[in-house]
């Protein structure tokens, strides 16, 4: 089915309208006549938005914690020594089948576009043809875009050819790990090599880039400096860029305005990097997370991306964006107004045009995807993390929710969910 009329939907200007989809395209914005013979919802008045996109993740990975022990330490480095003793048995199977769970419920929240990194490091392949079908095999309710991704360090573990076959096999973007080579030249000579691989190809680039609190790890400046030489603006990503919460401010400030100029965007990981950077400090501790709205005042895009969900770097998530989001407004002190809008933004319409999705809005000759929250704007949203009420695809319904109303019985009177909700 790939017509469906939505009534009582309110946008983010506060107006109630209903949405008319024809053919899996948005026909029409505004009062559509009842009597319409399609399939129809009625949104009450709750909060419409398009779906979430999840612009960096880690599905070869994710739903594996505990295997083969969990990460006692909780840094980052146990993390990746970890992944290398589950490696040797990953199966096909395995993979495939925590995969499709975790696509399962990244759809059941609302999110319908999730770029992951694939580790290329095995020289079977093992996890990129698993992730290659898994994004074949879930076409229709989800858009995964796969990133070449060296775990292991392109240079340090020799994985140049792994990484050519990976995208010969269809992965689509180009991925790197600078700060996991051996020293800073070889980080340095890996981004040049990689980049110069995207622009022959005409593929983006997106690079775990200098993950770390060590303020001198510049890597994002090389990768700026071959995004222009190669003329690869607007096709470029740096993915963590941690380092530059300890960087030196007069750095901060000559390097901001060159990523502007290259049309770099930014990736942060809220969740993840809360939790694993600063693990050296002993009091203050730093808090590791890259600088968002300086980077938002600079004029760079900058989405948010989840990373891992029970994986051997991350024990929790839920594959849910809102709280990534939430996250990360918290620790970037993002509370004014236009901030939180920003942050919503950020798992929404600014990874949306990092990935390049076509026919990504909530306007008329838009693809046909939304999602119906039970909520009454953006930033209640972010507060809440309520019920995805509906999760629409191209006019078909993938998921829906009950509407959670809880009665209370207090001094008899039954009362709903107002004291929470501000409800339609
Ligand atoms: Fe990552």
């Amino acid at each position: 089915m790939s017509d469906l009329l939505v009534k009582n939907a309110r946008f983010k200007d506060n107006k109630v309208q209903d949405i008319l989809i024809l053919d899996k395209i948005i026909a029409e914005i505004g009062n559509v006549r009842d009597s319409i013979d399609i399939p129809t919802i009625d949104a009450k008045g709750y909060f419409v938005t398009t779906p979430f996109v999840d612009s960096h993740f880690h599905l070869d990975a994710t739903l594996s914690y505990g295997i083969p022990r969990v990460n006692q330490s909780g840094t980052l480095l146990e993390g990746i020594k970890l992944w290398g003793e589950l490696k040797p048995n990953l199966t096909a199977d395995a993979l495939k089948k925590r995969a499709r769970k975790l696509c399962q419920w990244a759809i059941a929240r609302g999110t319908l576009s999730i770029r992951s990194h694939v580790d290329i490091s095995d020289p079977s392949l093992l996890a990129v043809e698993a992730m290659l079908d898994i994004k074949s095999e879930y076409k229709s309710w989800l858009d995964l875009q796969l990133v070449a991704f060296p775990q292991d360090g392109l240079i340090r573990a020799g994985s140049k050819t792994n990484l050519s076959k990976a995208l010969e096999l269809g992965v689509e973007v180009v991925g790197g790990i600078p700060h996991f080579e051996r020293t800073m030249e070889e980080g340095t000579e890996s981004i040049k090599y990689l980049c110069e691989l995207a622009a022959s190809k005409g593929l983006q680039v997106d690079m775990h880039c200098d993950e770390s609190d060590d303020p001198m790890s510049r890597h994002i400046e090389t990768l700026t400096k071959e995004t222009v030489r190669l003329g690869l603006e607007g096709r470029v990503a740096g993915s963590h860029l941690t380092s530059m919460h300890s960087m030196d401010n007069y750095y901060v400030s000559k390097l901001l305005p060159l990523m502007s100029e290259a049309n770099v965007s930014v990736i942060a990981n809220p969740l993840i990097n809360i939790t694993l950077q600063g693990r050296h400090d002993s009091y203050p501790k730093r808090r590791g997370l890259t600088r968002i709205p300086e980077q938002l005042r600079a004029g760079l895009t900058v989405a948010f991306g989840h990373d891992c969900v029970m994986d051997p770097w991350y024990p929790l998530g839920s594959q849910d964006m809102l709280d990534v989001a939430h996250m990360a407004l918290h620790v970037a002190q993002m509370t004014g107004a236009a901030q939180m809008r920003e942050c919503f933004n950020a798992v929404t319409e600014y990874p949306a045009k990092i990935l390049g999705l076509d026919g990504y809005g909530l306007k008329k000759g838009c693809k046909g995807d939304l999602v119906i929250l039970q909520c009454m704007d953006d930033i209640e949203a972010l507060r809440l993390r309520p019920a995805r009420l509906y999760v629409v695809r191209e006019g078909s319904v993938l998921s829906a929710t009950e509407e959670v109303i809880s009665n209370l019985n207090l001094s008899g009177k039954k009362s709903s969910t107002d004291f929470i909700f501000s409800k339609p």
